[in-house]
């Protein structure tokens, strides 16, 4: 028999009178005769054609939508439309045969909500099997993207005793006997004591522990799994999600923003030149669902556009303050105000506000910058106050057409006295992360960061509308099975 060949490498070959050997599994089966067979490297199913009145009868019908089949035989070019070649079967054997009368996925367009309830098969459709393959090419792209900088990988812990972004959203990890756990004397359980006698929880951010990599290595970044028990009920939020952190040392905030940019266009534009096929198809995929909308509401721009617009324009950048005197003086159209009207300096933006700079003032991403000392984490580097007394710190979020904030990041304070008091006033025990204030006393010097939220970046990316669909296997309240 041939060796087995992936459908990808066989189609990019253009070769044709050669035997082939192909495994995957059945999408269709039409007329005793074509078989779809798709083995997941790319969306285009190969058509198998069978010579049913020289096959077992017995085995004909085992060949059902879901069985994971091999198929060997000539590979021609076909006739038919739809395909340039095929394969004219010699052999067929079954692998693992699927009922049909069991098998959830019919050959038909399904929800994407049915979907996510059988999301341990929903790899087996077009648009998830196109997902993950972006998914996995931004993945590498982001490796590629700093090792070839000099970056450092480091592996941060996922199980620490800090919050590092002080907002009290963790998970506690526990070890011990929920039957019998330990007491606090006035007869609640002691968390303070949940793993193996210290409070412990799963991180929120490896920031702090990236710190103290980037003050000896220079440059670091992490890329793993981070955990936030905050609501999570939205298209946009995970209780456990996957984060880029880069640390640099010795770069400022617009060295920060630089690399940011760079980042998100080299990786979007690396996405798009591997999975060219997958993000058409993704693309295809949007404008069949604009259509079933009224002409007025349908999006101006079609995914390949949006990403393309992406690559091809700076970055807005403007500082927070700036951001809220345009806020004040627009609507978003001419009927409507804000649901919630911008207040005036202090207050945290909404989503609307967001969407409202992004997509209708500048219609590009844009970074702002300096928000007020009081709506950001105690890590941030202080600014001077402003002419009226007004108190900010050096950070920076990235907000995304279609997204919201995608990249939250900052200049992080370096003066010892300016941190413990800031710590102080925010009321976060520094006894607790004596170890990173260290780094502050032994050769403290200027350095910054932030976090991508990479299923933040696969939603842009593949245009889907909801955070679910973009990881394999989402967290959110309520939902851990598999
Ligand atoms: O803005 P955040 O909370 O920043 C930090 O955690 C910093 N320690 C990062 C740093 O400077 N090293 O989160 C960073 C990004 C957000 O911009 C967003 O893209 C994503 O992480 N994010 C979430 N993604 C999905 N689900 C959630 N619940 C998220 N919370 C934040
Ligand atoms: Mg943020």
């Amino acid at each position: 028999m041939s060796q087995r060949i992936k459908i990808k490498a066989l189609l990019e070959s253009g070769k044709t009178d050669i035997d082939v050997t192909i495994k995957g599994w059945v999408r269709t089966f039409r007329n005793n005769q074509f078989i779809a067979l798709n083995d997941g490297s790319t969306n285009s199913n190969l058509q198998i054609v069978v010579d049913f009145e020289n096959t077992d009868p017995v085995l004909l019908k085992r060949i059902t939508t879901g069985a994971a089949i091999s198929a060997s035989g000539l590979l021609v070019a076909s006739l038919g439309k739809g395909q340039t070649v095929e394969v004219k079967a010699k052999n067929i054997e079954i692998l693992g045969d699927s009922d049909p009368e069991k098998y959830p996925l019919q050959p038909k367009k399904h929800s994407l909500e049915f979907l996510r309830e059988i999301a341990h098969l929903r790899f087996r459709t077009n648009t998830f099997g196109a997902i993950f393959r972006v998914r996995n090419s931004l993945s590498f792209a982001i490796h590629q993207f700093f090792q070839e900088r000099g970056f450092v990988y480091l592996h941060t812990p996922v199980i620490t005793a800090s919050d590092a972004e002080g907002a009290g959203e963790t998970f506690h990890v526990t070890n011990f006997d929920l039957a019998n756990p330990p007491k606090t004397p006035t007869g609640e359980i002691d968390f303070k004591q949940d793993f193996f006698g210290k409070a412990t929880n799963l991180t929120v951010s490896g920031q702090l522990e990236g710190e103290l990599g980037a003050m000896a290595l220079s440059d670091i970044y992490t890329f793993g799994p981070t955990f936030r028990a905050e609501n999570s009920n939205t298209t946009r939020h995970l209780a456990e999600f996957w984060m880029i952190e880069p640390e640099m040392a010795f770069y400022d905030l617009n060295d920060n923003m630089d690399l940011a940019e760079a980042l998100l266009k080299y990786v979007i534009r690396y996405a798009l030149d591997k999975n060219k096929e997958d993000i058409e198809f993704l693309t295809q995929r949007l404008l069949d669902e604009e259509k079933q909308k009224p002409q007025n509401e349908r999006s101006e721009l079609s995914l390949l556009d949006k990403l393309q617009f992406c690559l091809d324009n700076e970055f807005e950048r403007l500082t927070y303050t700036e951001a809220i005197d345009i806020l004040k003086e627009s609507t978003p159209n001419k009927k409507k105000k804000f649901q919630y009207p911008v207040e005036g300096w202090g207050t945290d933006l909404q989503s609307e506000h967001e969407r409202y700079l992004v997509e209708k003032h500048f219609k590009k991403p844009v970074i702002l910058t300096d928000y007020p000392k009081d709506i950001k984490a105690f890590y941030m580097r202080q600014n001077e106050p402003d002419a009226n007394g007004r108190e900010t710190v050096r950070a920076m979020d990235i907000l995304f057409p279609g997204i919201g904030e995608i990249v939250g990041g900052s200049q992080r304070e370096e003066r010892l006295e300016k941190l413990e008091q800031r710590m102080d006033e925010m009321g976060i025990p520094k006894e607790e992360l004596w170890w990173y204030l260290d780094t502050r006393r032994f050769g403290a010097c200027q350095h910054a960061g932030f976090g991508l939220g990479f299923e933040r970046l696969v939603l842009f990316v593949t245009g889907m509308g909801n955070i679910r669909d973009v990881i394999p296997f989402p967290r959110f309240p309520k939902n851990a099975e598999f």
